[in-house]
Order: C-alpha cells, then structure tokens, then sequence
C-alpha cells in the first residue's frame, strides 16, 4: 500500500470522516511509531508504522467485512435505481465505500450476509468449487416426511442439474413445520426448488450459518456489525477450501 495521508489512513479505518480525523491529529491524539504527529497530511505506511490513536494501537484493516442480517423486501445488490438494497442499510458513513454483498439471497429471504469491499474473498467463498456449506432455517406448507430427508441425503435432481447431498430435519413440527436444511452448493432459488421438486412450497426463508460463522443472534433484522478478529479467520479459512 505504501505511505498515505495519516487524516486518510485513519477515515479508512472508521474512525471518523477525514475533517474528523483531521481534528483528532491536530490535537495531539495520534502517534506514529510512538512519536505524536500533528499534521493531517503526514504520510505513514499503516501496514508497517505502529498507529495510535488516544493512546490505542489501531489493528489496520485494508478492507471492511460485515455481518448484516438481512430483512425481508431487500435486494442483494449495490445498487438498484427501483427498490432498496442491503447497501442502503448500512451507517452512512460506509455506504460510499464500496461496498457489495458477498453472495445473494432472494428478496424475501432473511439472514446472515456478508458484505465486503474484498472482491478476492468473495470470489473464493463464492466459487463452485469452493462447497462452503451454508444452514438455512425454513418454514414449509406441509409435513417433511422421512423420504423428503433421505431425497435431500441422496441428492435431488433438478431442471438443470443434481444437487450435492444435502441435510434436512424438522426443528418444529405442524402443518408448516420449520426445518433447518444444510447445503453446500447456492444455485439461484435453490432452496426454494428444492422443497419444490419434492412437491412444497418455502414460505419463509432465513441464512442461519455460513461454515463456522453464524448469524449473530443480537442483530435484528437490517443490523450490522464489523466481523471479529476470530470471525474473519473463520470466513479466511472457509475461502481457502477448495
Ligand atoms: N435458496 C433460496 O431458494 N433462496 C435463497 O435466498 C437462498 C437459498
């Protein structure tokens, strides 16, 4: 990356805007490599200079990762010029940014997404071969009998292509139960057509898990939160799988 602008460097990692950042220099609050430096436009390298700001080592990032639960009635796109996006659900102040989702789920699907600026990782989760497996909670318009648990075991033939195997149970039972199925693959709708190929309809769909990262339970639906060091290790190694 190379020398950049402290007042930039530190509006990259979200720690204010640049005239913010500016501000905080000014006053004396960031320190390069220990030293205080009080001019917004002094260069620092932040993948090898130690930053502080009020005394605290900043941990650089060169790209944002989020977590964001996604509400129904959303599109999993940038941007759209007829109906809101999960961009639009982000604090303003990451919506210039860049920023897309990793990975789509329909309009009136729920849950766990991951929203980046980092084309590489998303691409590698992204990819057929990558089989990273994802958990979906669904609630369904009939009972799932053992033969729909076993045709998802075995791998369901579709229109235009046979399923990897695949994990269904029932979570609660009733006429619409819900179930938890596990997949590994994420053709368009496919959750959707696979209940559909053994004669049900989904009536409510939500990403639970992606591999190890689950859906953090505390955020409602259209909240978002940066990953934790340890998730971002999680999604890093599920990248690499294939
Ligand atoms: N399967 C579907 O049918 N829809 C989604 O959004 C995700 C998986």
């Amino acid at each position: 990356m190379g020398k950049e602008r402290l007042d930039k460097i530190l509006a990259s990692q979200n720690l204010g805007s640049r005239k913010e950042c500016g501000l905080l220099i000014r006053r004396g609050e960031v320190a390069v490599n220990g030293v205080i430096v009080k001019k917004p436009d002094a260069k620092a390298d932040p993948e090898v200079d130690i930053l502080t700001v009020k005394g605290g080592e900043i941990r650089f990032r060169r790209h944002i990762y989020l977590m964001l639960n996604k509400p129904q009635g959303v599109l999993s796109a940038s941007r759209d010029p007829h109906a809101p996006t999960v961009i639009d659900l982000l604090p303003e102040k990451l919506r210039r940014r860049g920023l897309f989702p990793a990975g789509r789920l329909d309009k009136d699907t729920e849950g766990l997404l991951i929203i980046t600026d980092d084309g590489d990782l998303a691409h590698r989760m992204l990819a057929p071969k990558s089989h990273v497996y994802k958990l979906y909670h669904a609630v369904v318009d009939a009972p799932v009998t053992q033969e729909d648990i076993d045709a998802f075991a075995q791998g369901l033939s579709l229109d235009d292509m046979v399923c990897l195997p695949a994990g269904l149970g029932v979570l609660e039972d009733g006429p619409q139960p819900l179930v938890w199925v596990k997949i590994r693959e994420g053709k368009f709708h496919q959750v959707k057509r696979m209940f559909l190929a053994r004669g049900k309809t989904v009536l409510r769909l939500k990403r639970v898990q992606m591999g190890g990262l689950p859906l953090d339970p505390a955020l409602a639906p259209g909240e978002s939160r940066e990953l934790t060091e340890d998730e971002l290790k999680l999604i890093f190694n599920l990248a690499n799988l294939y």
